[in-house]
């Protein structure tokens, strides 16, 4: 799987895998992708520069990337504290009575919250790039809009490509005239943050929409024969997320999790303002019932409603409560079926693009006479 960004970046495959797990990302990379570390969950530079190390030295001198949360708008000298005091007592009270009626004990006394999503702040973001920079990342990704100009201007000092993600033409051709390098196209049945629309809908549109731009196809892709979906509607690569989850490198700390997802069908998942409070697609749980029903007080906006659950979602995934146990990830999830190594993984989706390509030239050459 070889395109023009693929040769740029000296890759194998142009397969990029996003990850919040560095050993998912090295993995990736070694195998002849190219993995990006997913930078939200990190508040603390050093846990970033812990974590930035053993990717690197994991990838054995290949290349990798990072992915940061900055959200187009900016939210300036408003500090944590600031926001939690914008929370609502009913909602406080909803989440409390919620976690009572489902048994789920408390964290230890002292115990801090492992759920933060606060990468998503400005400044906690710019920390993580000041980290980010030490590093010969070759790309740096943003989830939530174009980022900043000065920050696309440090990576293009630093000789690092620039992409954002898209949910649709409208979004591309904003990170386009932004002056960012690549741009994923991600459609609607993507794990995480997502559009409303499907990915075959979507590439053509955004490929059109940027050119020359490269784009890569993201959202709903777990085989070879997808991913050849993809580059057949003119992306010049493939942009996975959901389907690292179930590796066997990756660590999501709960074996009831993992489970779950492997046991999950394609319709399990929904796309809830539970989590961060912007529509992403997760799995279907108790919890997103609970926020989507509407008999109760509804979700909060980005940032509240993360900072609201941040507690709770900790004390979810510490002690395993099943019906409430849930993680982002895409419909892709019905393919998701045993847990694989990352080059299993990798193997399987170039041979299933090699697969693919076969067939259609066998078909067009069939066509042809
Ligand atoms: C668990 C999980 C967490 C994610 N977190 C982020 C994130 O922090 N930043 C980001 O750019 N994308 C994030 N995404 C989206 C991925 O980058 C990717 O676009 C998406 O997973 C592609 O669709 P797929 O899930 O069908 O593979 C996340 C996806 C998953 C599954």
């Amino acid at each position: 799987m070889e395109t023009e960004l693929s040769k740029q970046l000296g890759i194998e495959h142009a397969i990029f895998g996003f990850t919040p797990f560095p050993e998912v990302a090295a993995a990736i990379t070694r195998a002849g992708g190219f993995g990006v570390l997913g930078a939200v969950r990190y508040t603390a530079p050093d846990d970033l520069a812990r974590d930035l190390d053993r990717l690197h030295g994991l990838a054995g001198g290949k290349p990798y990337g990072l992915d940061v949360v900055m959200p187009a708008k900016k939210v300036e000298g408003v500090t944590e504290a600031d926001v939690e005091a914008m929370i609502p007592a009913e909602h406080r009270g909803f989440v409390r009575e919620l976690l009572a009626r489902h048994g789920v004990p408390e964290l230890a006394e002292g115990e801090a919250s492992g759920w933060r999503i606060t990468g998503w702040m400005e400044e906690v973001a710019r920390g993580q790039l000041d980290v980010a920079f030490d590093y010969p990342i070759k790309l740096l990704a943003n989830a939530l809009g174009s980022p900043p100009a000065d920050v696309i201007e440090r990576a293009h000092d630093h000789g690092v490509l620039v992409a954002a993600l898209a949910g649709s033409a409208r979004h591309a051709r904003r990170h386009a005239e932004a002056g960012i390098d690549v741009v994923v196209a991600q459609g609607y049945e993507a794990g995480g943050h997502t559009g409303e629309i499907g990915s075959m809908v979507l590439v053509p549109e955004v490929v059109e929409a940027v050119a020359p731009l490269p784009v890569l196809a993201a959202g709903g892709i777990g085989s070879g024969e997808q991913a050849a979906a993809g580059i057949a509607l003119g992306a010049q690569g493939v942009w996975l997320g959901s389907l690292w989850l179930t590796t066997e490198e990756a660590d999501l700390h709960s074996p009831a999790l993992t489970a779950k997802l492997l046991a999950a069908g394609s319709g399990d998942t929904v796309r809830s303002r539970a989590l961060t409070g912007k529509p992403a697609r997760q799995l279907r749980t108790a919890w997103t019932d609970a926020w989507d029903d509407a008999a109760g007080p509804g979700t909060l906006p980005m940032p509240l409603q993360g900072l609201l659950v941040a507690e709770a979602v900790s004390r979810i995934q510490k002690y395993e409560v099943g019906e409430l146990l849930g993680t982002p990830v895409g419909q892709i999830v019905g393919r998701m079926n045993s847990e694989r190594s990352v080059r299993a993984v990798v193997d399987d989706l170039t041979r299933g693009f090699e697969r693919a390509v076969t067939r259609m030239n066998r078909i067009a050459g069939r066509s042809a006479t």
